[in-house]
């Protein structure tokens, strides 16, 4: 029998950087910190970037303004090189838009200037929690191979990576739950998870939920489908939790079939998920969701009314995320070029009905799209 995986306790503080070119912050962050970290501290972006490539670190505290750089573009930069690494923005109110737009690339969290002590250690602490969670699971996707193995062994590792993630952060260990928990209680390992992959991975994921619920209200879905179909579009992509490093819409590049690429991680994902008793249409949307309306999508070639509704839905949704989404090396489509491109491919690819439902939908709601749209950050 496999023992638990137990994350160890921290055995040395962790390291935090506080980044401000301006002395008052950097030495209130300091003062305040000093107890609970190893700290350090830099004035510019240059310095900061010269510390980050000599020894590691933990935690950044990041001021919006430096002499040499924006914050957000350095933010970037630290999420591209150093993804382990979690960054705190620091704003005053005036720049809290761009502190806010911080999250959406990655950041943890955001401090408003003055600090309140509380509100600091808070943040900190739950930074600090963060990190642990995701360098838990970034280890666990790299050493254990029991979650790609049976079902059997998957249930296991299943149970392995829940007792562990559920150890965090606690004093004591508390008896775990069990794998087949509710889908409410499983979806921060799951987000985390998406996240410990890849922070562009969950972004996708996220939206594509996001964007499949727009639908759930103008067709004749069930509250419990309406469930699994909001959870089953945030899970797509699970299966790209896999040993492969995540490329984003490497198979799926404006749904043209120009490039292969990962064919496998649907029927992964949904070997993935069936330990954890989720409904089953949850299982199908993630096995199904590159399966094309004239049989021509993969991995089953499954045709017309032969793929289930929701996965049909969550197709049509990946597929405008892929065609809005900022990529590295491709220029996001216009929402009304992309809804036009799907259009073109309605009979094809996409469910003739759903596809004019699913563009007039989301053309109704253009207002609050290209902001979502728009938060991706490199992958490679
Ligand atoms: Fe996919």
């Amino acid at each position: 029998m496999t023992l638990p995986v137990i994350p160890e306790p921290a055995k040395n503080p962790p390291t935090l950087l506080v980044i401000d070119d301006e002395a008052g912050p950097r030495d209130a962050l300091t003062a305040i910190l000093r107890p609970f970290f190893t700290l350090l501290a830099a004035e510019s972006a240059s310095a900061a970037i010269d510390i980050l490539n000599s020894r590691p670190v933990d935690i950044i505290t990041l001021d919006q303004k430096l002499p040499d750089r924006q914050g957000l573009d350095l933010l970037q930069e630290i999420k591209h090189d150093h993804a382990e690494v979690e960054v705190i923005m620091v704003t005053g109110y005036g720049s809290l838009k761009s502190a806010m737009e911080g999250i959406r690339h990655g950041a943890a969290g955001y401090l408003l200037k003055p600090f309140n002590v509380t509100e600091l250690l808070s943040l900190v602490n739950q930074t600090v929690e963060k990190k642990q969670r995701l360098d838990f699971l970034r280890h666990f996707l790299r050493t254990s191979t029991g979650l790609w193995g049976s079902e059997s062994e998957g249930a296991q590792a299943w149970q392995q990576l829940l007792t562990g993630y559920q150890a965090i952060g606690k004093s004591t260990h508390e008896p775990a739950s069990r794998c087949e928990s509710t889908p409410s209680q499983l979806l921060p390992l799951l987000s985390d998870l998406l996240e410990a992959k890849d922070r562009q991975l969950l972004n996708h994921c996220s939206r594509v939920s996001f964007y499949a619920t727009l639908l759930a209200n103008r067709i004749d879905l069930t509250i419990a489908e309406q469930k699994s179909l909001a959870l089953g579009a945030f899970l797509h992509d699970i299966g790209k939790i896999g040993p492969e490093t995540y490329q984003f819409a490497e198979d799926e590049i404006a749904m043209s079939g120009e490039s292969v690429g990962n064919r496998l991680h649907p029927e992964l994902g949904g070997k993935l998920v069936l330990p954890l008793g989720l409904p089953a249409e949850v299982g199908q949307i993630i096995a199904y969701h590159h399966e094309r309306w004239d049989g021509s999508g993969y991995p089953y070639g499954l045709q017309e009314e032969g793929i289930p509704q929701l996965a049909r839905i969550v197709c049509l949704a990946q597929a405008f995320d892929h065609l809005t989404a900022e990529l590295p090396g491709r220029s996001p489509l216009s929402i009304d070029d992309a809804c036009q491109h799907m259009r073109a491919h309605a009979g094809t690819h996409f469910e003739p009905k759903l596809t004019e439902l699913f563009t007039r939908v989301i053309q109704e709601c253009k207002a609050c799209l290209p902001a979502m749209a728009t938060a991706t950050t490199p992958a490679d």
